[in-house]
């Protein structure tokens, strides 16, 4: 059984073997660019540990894995785009160092790539693998358009936000776990706890997302900082605050989001005091944890001898503790 560590190391020794060299300069460029840096690999590695419960030899699952990952960063420079971010990575976005006609066709051409990649998956497990991914990608975009919509609702309710970014995030990463578990040749009913586990580490992973937004440390997460917050994000915390803040607490945080003129790091600092004096940090944690709950659950029920399940037992922990 390859390691975590061994995983990782494998899927970016493939990635750097992927070549954009050809003209236009101008399409791939922004491409090689997105794939070089880094990124924490987590879908693809879920690939590859989901098909190595299963079995030692993942060759077959190596195709899907990068298949997924392209996929993943093509969402990304639309995201970026979408969301107005300039940073990530550390580095610029590829529409601020670029532009957005670049975001979006080199972001298309990825999408394309991905499916390519995908494609080449054996023969016999060809048509199950296309059809979780391609309704995963349509599930993404519905995700995304009501994250878009939520911007210019107050009214956002907690299931509602949950279904969002079960679709906008969760979905990709269940459908990484559940691609593995096919190619692996687990068992139907495997591969769909794997994909339920891969639902509730999704919701917990866009719970933190959206918290470091807030309290992480620009530097080691790589983005700007309150980027959420000056779009009127409906992230988990806002979702929060509006419905826990009455009287005059409530009236300052509609205030911040009413208001068209604003200097960014003040509206950043003025929503983050609102937040800590809701306690909201503290009930997104208790959010993330009950989650993570779930999908040890979903995971227990695996029925993959408890050491084939070490890895992603491994992997679980350490997502929990991420602060990139
Ligand atoms: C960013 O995903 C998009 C979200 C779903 C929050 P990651 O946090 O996995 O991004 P990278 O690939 O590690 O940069
Ligand atoms: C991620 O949502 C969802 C997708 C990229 C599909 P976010 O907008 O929160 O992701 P980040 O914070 O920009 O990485
Ligand atoms: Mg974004
Ligand atoms: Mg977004
Ligand atoms: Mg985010």
């Amino acid at each position: 059984m390859l390691s975590f560590n061994e995983i990782l190391q494998r899927i970016e020794k493939e990635i750097k073997n992927l070549r954009f060299e050809e003209p236009p300069r101008s399409l791939f460029r922004p491409i090689e660019y997105t794939l070089t840096l880094g990124g924490k690999r987590i879908r693809p590695a879920f690939t590859l540990i989901a098909c190595n419960i299963y079995r030692e030899d993942v060759e077959d699952a190596i195709y899907p894995a990068l298949g997924l990952e392209v996929f993943h960063n093509f969402t990304l420079l639309h995201d970026d785009l979408m969301d107005e971010a300039d940073k990530r990575r550390n580095k610029p976005t590829v529409h601020n160092k670029w532009n957005a006609n670049t975001a979006i066709l080199s972001g298309d051409a990825m999408l394309i790539v991905a499916y390519q990649l995908i494609g080449e998956t054996v023969s016999h497990r060809l048509k199950e693998v296309l059809d979780i991914f391609t309704q995963t990608a349509l599930e993404i975009c519905e995700g995304q358009e009501y994250d878009m919509e939520f911007e210019s609702r107050m009214d956002v309710s907690e299931e509602e936000y949950i279904e969002m970014i079960r679709l906008k995030t969760a979905v990709l990463i269940a459908c990484c776990l559940k691609t593995g578990a096919i190619v692996g040749g687990a068992l139907r009913e495997d591969a769909e706890h794997l994909y339920r586990y891969g639902i509730n580490i999704g919701l917990a992973f866009q719970l933190q997302d959206d918290l470091l937004d807030v309290y992480g440390d620009s530097q080691t997460f790589g983005k700007n900082i309150g980027g959420d917050i000056l779009c009127n994000k409906k992230t988990f915390l806002l979702v929060q605050a509006l419905k826990l803040a009455s009287g005059k607490l409530k009236e300052e945080l509609v205030g911040w989001l009413e208001k068209k003129d604003f200097v960014p790091g003040e509206k950043i600092a003025e929503m983050t005091s609102l937040y800590n004096r809701l306690g909201i940090k503290e009930l997104t944690d208790e959010r993330i944890r009950y989650f993570y709950a779930e999908a040890l659950k979903n995971l227990s029920k695996v029925k993959a001898p408890k050491e084939r399940l070490a890895v992603l037992y491994e992997v679980g922990e350490h997502l929990m503790s991420r602060n990139a």
